[in-house]
């Protein structure tokens, strides 16, 4: 991967050397056209600076972070290419995307992986009866005022969600609504729409809520990466706006996009038999045992407990035998515990113990262990087995007429006859 050659000198974020608060590292890389295109974002770029984040040269994977601000360019420098980035985020790396209404093929190619379809290019996001018009530009209602945002606690907090609007001026993109993957951030209210730049061509193709201004992706593997259609967000002419919420959306989205928050980890997990407390090489069927995991998340520059009510135990064997809630039974500083009391199936074979905890705006904490469970020893059934009771009663039966017949067969004598005699 080439980042290296393009990036290093069009943003001197190397100046700051504070230390990382992202969990994934602090080395970003910005694309812009030019290198005087950055003054454009530099408010936004400064606070990703004084947040931590840093330029360095070293390592497999140049960069953790990579920021995508040249969307009418016809390539992103010299020699990388769509792979480039697929690669770079399938080893980790975390990625923002900012489009505009003179999106490059590249770029479209390069959404059309995360399952986003940008709309045609020149074609704009309008909305007549939601748009800051008053503040921006009297006669632009292409500067939407928009405000129906995802409730997604994980990425968005209620100070965005129930805060001001998000000025938006750019291309409007489609999301694939099945994809539990992609989570549309920010979508169009029912007034919005996107229309083509030319009268000529002015097919209307999505409106309302259908219309994606900014969403949110997170690959299996937790790296995550965000689309905005519009590259204005970030710039320095809406973030200025008293009215907007945009500096507070784009710190909760950047600060999600680059591990800053709502990264979840598991820090240990054990399991072992409840009476004696040990773990052994396998458990036999029926056994009563304990499971514990400890869950973490991170957010403001540190590790916290992980708090829900919605983290399941599995038992697998093809088809999960169990499925059970564990219940958080202590708190320390640093991460929460869930304890499971968990009687085995009476089924024996290799099993999976599996916590796989996956939520919307979370990082996936997937935790598993081969665990074999054995039938019993031939010594260690029961003497007596209670659905055997109808056979053991009727052997005994059996014993005992067997006994009877024999004591009636010896014992029994023919009644003597009166002696009549007759010799
Ligand atoms: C307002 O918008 C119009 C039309 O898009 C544009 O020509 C004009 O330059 C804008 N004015 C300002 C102050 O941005
Ligand atoms: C969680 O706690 C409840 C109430 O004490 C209990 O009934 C349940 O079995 C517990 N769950 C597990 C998996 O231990």
């Amino acid at each position: 991967m080439r980042f290296l050659t393009t990036f290093a000198a069009c943003l001197c974020l190397g100046a700051f050397h504070v230390q990382a608060k992202s969990t994934a590292g602090d080395r970003v890389v910005v694309f812009v056209p030019k290198l005087d295109a950055a003054s454009e974002y530099s408010q936004f770029l400064d606070s990703l600076g004084t947040r931590g984040f840093d330029v360095s040269f070293e390592g497999d994977r140049l960069y953790d972070h990579a920021i995508v601000l040249s969307p009418s360019s016809k390539k992103f420098g010299s020699g990388i290419s769509v792979s480039d980035f697929l690669s770079f985020v399938d080893s980790g790396g975390n990625l923002i995307v900012a489009a505009s209404h003179e999106l490059s093929d590249i770029h479209r190619k390069l959404a059309l992986q995360f399952g986003v379809t940008f709309e045609k290019r020149g074609s704009r996001v309008v909305d007549h009866t939601s748009h800051l018009a008053a503040t921006v530009n009297q006669s632009d209602h292409s500067v939407v005022a928009a405000k129906q945002f995802a409730q997604v606690d994980a990425v968005l907090s209620k100070k965005v969600v129930g805060g001001k609007p998000v000025l938006f001026k750019g291309i409007a993109h489609a999301y694939d609504a099945a994809n539990p993957l992609l989570v549309p951030l920010l979508t169009g209210a029912r007034t919005t729409y996107s229309a083509a730049s030319s009268a000529a061509r002015s097919d209307v193709v999505l409106t309302g809520m259908s219309i994606g201004l900014v969403s949110a992706f997170q690959t299996r593997s937790n790296a995550r990466v965000v689309f905005s259609g519009s590259a204005d967000l970030f710039s320095n002419r809406l973030l200025g706006q008293k009215a907007a919420g945009n500096t507070q959306f784009v710190k909760e989205i950047s600060q999600w996009a680059f591990q800053e928050k709502s990264v979840l980890r598991s820090t240990a997990h054990r399991h072992h038999f409840a009476a004696t407390g040990e773990t052994p090489e396998h458990y036999r069927v029926n056994n009563e045992i304990v499971y514990e995991v400890d869950l973490s998340v991170y957010y403001d520059d540190a590790w916290h407990p992980y708090v829900a009510s919605d983290v399941q135990f599995e038992a697998i064997m093809l088809d999960p035998y169990i499925r059970a809630t564990l219940n958080r039974t202590e708190s320390n500083a640093a991460h929460a515990t869930y304890h499971g009391d968990i009687k085995l199936p009476d089924r024996y074979g290799t099993f999976t113990f599996r916590v796989n905890y996956k939520r919307t705006g979370y990082s996936n904490v997937v935790v598993q262990d081969t665990v074999g469970i054995w039938p019993l020893r031939h010594d260690e059934y029961p003497r007596f087995l209670s659905a055997a009771y109808p056979y053991y009663v009727g052997s005994l039966t059996m014993v005992l007429g067997f006994l009877a017949l024999s004591a009636a067969w010896l014992w029994n004598t023919e009644p003597k006859k009166a002696k009549s005699k007759t010799n």
